[in-house]
């Protein structure tokens, strides 16, 4: 197995997302639903059958249910990302079938039926150590007519800079981690005072993004290694060699920051 697979490689995100899930409230999930109906419609997610790979928190599996899929299923592969996406839907709980599962998006091709209705897979694809080979094995899970949801980090002249550095972060201590994230707050903020945004006001509305919190993506920007990234012509030509059409992406446009690539987000249509 690649090494970069490995779950030992990795950035220890489900340490990240136990302690952000405390802070799940009200408001935090229903911006996690506006974001889901967002990229899947208001009726996307109705009856559907719904493979959450990456799960994270779980926050965004409880708002598929809430929005009324028929069936979830939630995957990750940190077994910390796992113990908390059962806390997080045992907690909130809708009373509709879900399962949660520890593996690895190349696991899942051999281990379920290809037969979901809508695949989801947040900020996750890059972050498995063969970006490509998971896109093509997250898009094997879809049925066909089904969608495919997906965010992955854009890439930008900052790329191989950033990866050195979340190489350096996942593995240094807490005290150097604290020293690090403590750095990019002050270059966050200065940014904010340079280009006349408040700072405050930004992180007070950070939860209204599908329900984060600002520290916590810091340290899971500043650690989320593995590291890839990808420009949405890049994406589109991959989809349309594994049989999917573009049915709607949220992509950034204008400069890209040097202290962030930032997401873009893609919803793609199997037609075969
Ligand atoms: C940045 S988090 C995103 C979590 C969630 N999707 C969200 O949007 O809040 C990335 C997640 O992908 C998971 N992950 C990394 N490699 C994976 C793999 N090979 N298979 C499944 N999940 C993986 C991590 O453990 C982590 O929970």
């Amino acid at each position: 197995m690649n090494d970069l697979k490995a779950v030992e490689s990795h950035f220890r995100f489900g340490e990240n997302w136990s302690s952000y899930s405390d802070l799940i409230d009200e408001d935090r999930i229903r911006s996690s639903v506006d974001g889901l109906q967002k990229l899947l419609g208001d009726s996307g997610v109705l009856e559907k059958r719904f493979l959450d790979i990456g799960c994270g928190s779980g926050l965004h599996s409880f708002a598929a249910l809430l929005l009324g899929a028929k069936e979830i299923v939630a995957t990750d592969l940190d077994a910390d990302s796992v113990k908390t996406t059962e806390k997080v839907l045992a907690k909130h709980g809708t009373g509709k079938p879900y399962r949660v599962m520890q593996i690895s998006v190349f696991d899942l091709p051999d281990q379920l039926k290809p037969d979901f209705d809508v695949v989801y897979s947040w900020g996750v694809l890059h972050h498995t150590g063969a970006m490509v080979e998971a896109i093509s094995k997250a898009a094997a899970m879809v049925a066909p007519d089904g969608l495919f949801a997906f965010a992955l980090y854009r890439k930008t002249p900052y790329c191989g800079l950033w990866r050195a550095e979340k190489k350096w972060y996942a593995k240094t201590g807490l005290r150097q981690q604290g020293i690090a994230r403590a750095i990019y707050v002050t270059l966050f903020r200065l940014g904010c005072t340079v280009t006349g945004r408040s700072f405050k006001k930004y992180v007070a509305e950070y939860k209204k993004m599908r329900g984060m919190e600002f520290l916590h993506d810091v340290h899971d920007w500043l650690g989320g290694y593995p590291y890839e990234s990808i420009s949405p012509p890049q994406v589109d030509r991959l989809l349309r060699s594994l049989g999917f059409v573009l049915e709607r992406r949220f992509v950034r446009s204008g400069l890209t920051s040097v202290l962030g690539s930032g997401c873009d987000e893609y919803v793609y249509r199997k037609t075969m």
